[in-house]
């Protein structure tokens, strides 16, 4: 992989890396650069093989060298850079392995000038108490989080590389944007070391006096294992991001005042409550982080194969996040069957739990609610967590702006970045109060004034999201609120309404709604989720000698132009036992491989067809001919930008895909349509299910990269796909 890769500082995690890559031959030569103090350690590093040569002055280090990692303490690595700048080899790829990723940032920029396009900056989450070169250990990131921060301009070959070269020595690479890591890392790993070192600071004075340490019980010694850190580079750590610790800090305060409180005044109730929703959280924690957060799962996908057999993908996402809203608004019990036991799905559950409501399950799809009525939701005492679900803050900002209390939404990096004011603007209009970010994203602070006035409100843009939060916020608004939809979408908030037995009004493109109704518990059966049953509809079709049955899919007609499009490319997709289930059609569908062919969509089916069109991309990389969308500018703040995403995508799998605007122009090819090759998903469940996907036309094998997203709305896809015949691993 390369020829020469220098460390600069072959401590505990620069001796782990070259250990690493010697033990999977990764490079013929690795040196390292030092100072001329720390000789005991490089002759030592050189003894124990884990370098081949080491110098004191770095242009014989870095001569040659196609790799430079900067492994010291953070505190140090401008100097290191001015110290690089004048041998710096634009051939060569540079990254560090800095805790803090803001401050290695500011100095590249500050010795350079711009942060250079081959210098990668990562993080590996690994580390151990020990440190020096003895303490390095080759399996050190095996199975750890690595996480590459690019900036704007680094260069995907250099990330594409570092990637790389961090997988094969057995780190689960992931990516964040610098910020982010930092004020992440400053509560998951900064704060818990300053906590750690404070206490045994505390109690180590106590000690010279009372012995503590003699009878200090197992709590201590969990609690302050990582106070055995090395204080050096602690202190470095700490220093160079102490903008966000030191909020974290004054919050903690606030924490403590409250538990001293609690126990001056026998507050048995609150420290209760207090303990309570801190086992509870932490138990959170460890469910989210088995499931997701410990791993970075990386899809790969064999090329050819055909898809075949009979399947029941999960519930359907948009409806299961009403089931639970309606269901804890409603007077009575509500059952719902079907649920989606995915990730998004669960943010909104977990919402209302916080305010409150009594809900069972989800259990086999299985869910019961314990509505509190209209007016009995309660004031949660955290800031409600979204994770990625846009669904969720979309519709709880309308909901939360009727309420009589105050309210924060948070999500994850990709649901702070899209785009909230389509929804608070209007609401503002209905007189509600919230507070976001000067850009108009999340975090949501919601001021429940509990004093709306309907609107009539012409949307802009055709959004479901957006209609359904006013709907929401109407029921809770003085005189009648009235959205005006430029083109049909999905309608499920409003079917849903009606089967709670509460009026809402649908005329034309017109939905209307006041306050002067209540909702009566209602049971509720999910169908699967259409969007889905995309990737098996797209999937049977492009890859020959396919059969494969879809049961129980909903097909609600704001939901199918999938079906349509993919018909109009000349699919083969029959509709059978069509019946209704609790207010939606619903069916089963077969589809048979054929050969498509390109077409211009009509954008009248973009908005019922808006989240299949990474899949559908794929299918028209496969037609004959040219398809060519339009009108779709929606897709670029959907969970990525989805236009530009997809054709970074399917250009490196050898496509001929030009985003637009407003959409793309793709020119499918019916023999070789799909090259192997290395993609990205971006965090978004649909990028990734789409092009394990295109595997089925792929001429080699398909990795996709960043694919825990998947969790968020289908955690079966793998199974289901590969019981259907998809070569995933
Ligand atoms: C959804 C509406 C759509 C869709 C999203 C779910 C809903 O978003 O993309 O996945 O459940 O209302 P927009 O309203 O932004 O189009």
């Amino acid at each position: 992989m390369f020829n020469k890769i220098c460390i600069i500082g072959v401590g505990l995690i620069g001796g782990s890396i070259a250990r690493a890559a010697r033990e999977q031959g990764l490079s013929s030569q690795i040196v390292a650069y030092g100072r001329e103090k720390s000789a005991a350690n490089l002759q030592r590093a050189k003894q124990l093989g884990v370098i081949d040569a080491y110098y004191f002055d770095i242009e014989s280090a870095v001569n040659g060298a196609d790799c430079i990692v900067v492994a010291t303490p953070v505190g140090v690595v401008e100097q290191i850079f001015k110290e690089l700048k004048p041998f710096w080899n634009e051939q060569a790829v540079y990254t560090d392995a800095g805790s803090t990723k803001g401050s290695v940032i500011a100095a590249a920029q500050c010795v350079f000038g711009s942060v250079p396009a081959n210098f990668v900056p990562a993080h590996p989450i690994a580390g151990a108490e020990r440190s020096g070169v003895e303490a390095s250990k080759v399996d050190l990131f095996n199975n750890k989080r690595l996480i590459i921060t690019p900036v704007n301009g680094t260069c995907n070959k250099a990330i594409e590389k570092l990637a790389g070269f961090w997988e094969e020595i057995g780190s689960i690479v992931s990516f964040m944007d610098v910020q982010h890591h930092d004020t992440v890392l400053a509560a998951t790993s900064h704060l818990p070391h300053i906590l750690a070192f404070s206490l045994v600071d505390l109690l180590g004075k106590k000690d010279e006096q009372i012995e503590i340490f003699k009878y200090a019980a197992g709590g201590f010694k969990d609690f302050s294992r990582i106070a055995s850190s090395d204080p050096t580079m602690w202190l470095d750590i700490c220093m160079a991001n102490k903008n966000e610790i030191i909020p974290l800090i004054q919050q903690l305060r606030t924490e403590l005042a409250g538990i001293e409180q609690m126990l001056a005044y026998n507050q048995n109730q609150q420290l209760f409550e207090t303990f309570t929703y801190a086992n509870q959280a932490r138990q959170r924690f460890l469910n989210q982080f088995d499931n997701s957060m410990s791993q970075s799962i990386t899809f790969k996908v064999q090329p050819g194969g055909s898809l075949r057999g009979e399947i029941r993908v999960p519930g359907d996402k948009s409806m299961s996040h009403r089931s639970i809203m309606l269901g804890s608004l409603a007077e009575g019990v509500t059952h719902v069957t079907g649920f989606l036991n995915a990730e998004d799905a669960l943010a909104t559950l977990q919402a209302f739990r916080a305010m409150g409501v009594e809900i069972e399950g989800p259990e086999n799809g299985n869910v019961t609610i314990h509505g509190v009525g209209k007016h009995g939701l309660k004031e949660p005492k955290e800031s409600l967590y979204l994770g990625n679900s846009g669904t969720s803050m979309r519709l709880l900002s309308g909901l939360l702006a009727g309420q009589t209390f105050n309210s924060v939404l948070t999500g994850d990096e990709s649901l702070s970045s899209r785009p909230m004011k389509r929804v608070t603007d209007p609401l503002a209009d209905m007189g509600a109060v919230i507070n976001t970010q000067d850009d108009g994203t999340a975090p949501l602070h919601i001021t429940g004034t509990g004093k709306l006035k309907g609107i009539d409100y012409d949307m802009p843009m055709a959004s479901a999201q957006v209609k359904s939060c006013l709907l929401l916020a109407g029921m809770y608004a003085e005189g009648e609120t009235t959205v005006t939809e430029p083109a049909p979408t999905r309608d499920h908030t409003e079917r849903m309404l009606n089967g709670f037995s509460y009026p809402v009004q649908r005329s034309g493109d017109k939905a209307s709604i006041n306050s002067e109704g209540k909702l009566i518990a209602n049971d509720i059966d999910v169908p699967s989720d259409i969007s889905s049953a995309a990737f098996f509809l797209v999937g049977a079709s492009i890859a020959p000698g396919s059969d494969v049955t879809l049961k129980h899919v909903g097909i609600n007609p704001t939901r199918t132009g999938v079906i349509d499009i993919l018909r109009l490319m000349g699919a083969n997709i029959e509709v059978l036992n069509e019946r209704t289930v609790g207010g939606e059609p619903v069916a089963d569908l077969r589809v048979i491989s054929s050969q498509l062919k390109g077409v211009d969509i009509p954008e009248e089916l973009v908005p019922l067809a808006i989240d299949e069109f990474p899949v559908l991309f794929v299918a028209a990389a496969c037609a004959e001919g040219q398809t060519r969308l339009t009108g779709a500018r929606e897709l670029r703040v959907k969970e990525s930008d989805r236009i530009q995403v997809m054709a970074d995508g399917l250009q490196i799998l050898g496509v001929d895909a030009q985003p637009t605007d407003d959409g793309m122009v793709i020119k499918g090819k019916t023999v070789d349509s799909i090259g192997g090759g290395e993609v990205i998903s971006h965090g978004d469940h649909r990028i990734a299910m789409s092009f394990s996907i295109a595997g089925l036309r792929a001429t080699a094998p398909i990795t996709i990269h960043d694919c825990e997203n998947v969790n968020t709305s289908f955690p079966e896809f793998k199974d289901l796909a590969i019981s259907l015949g998809l070569n995933l691993s």
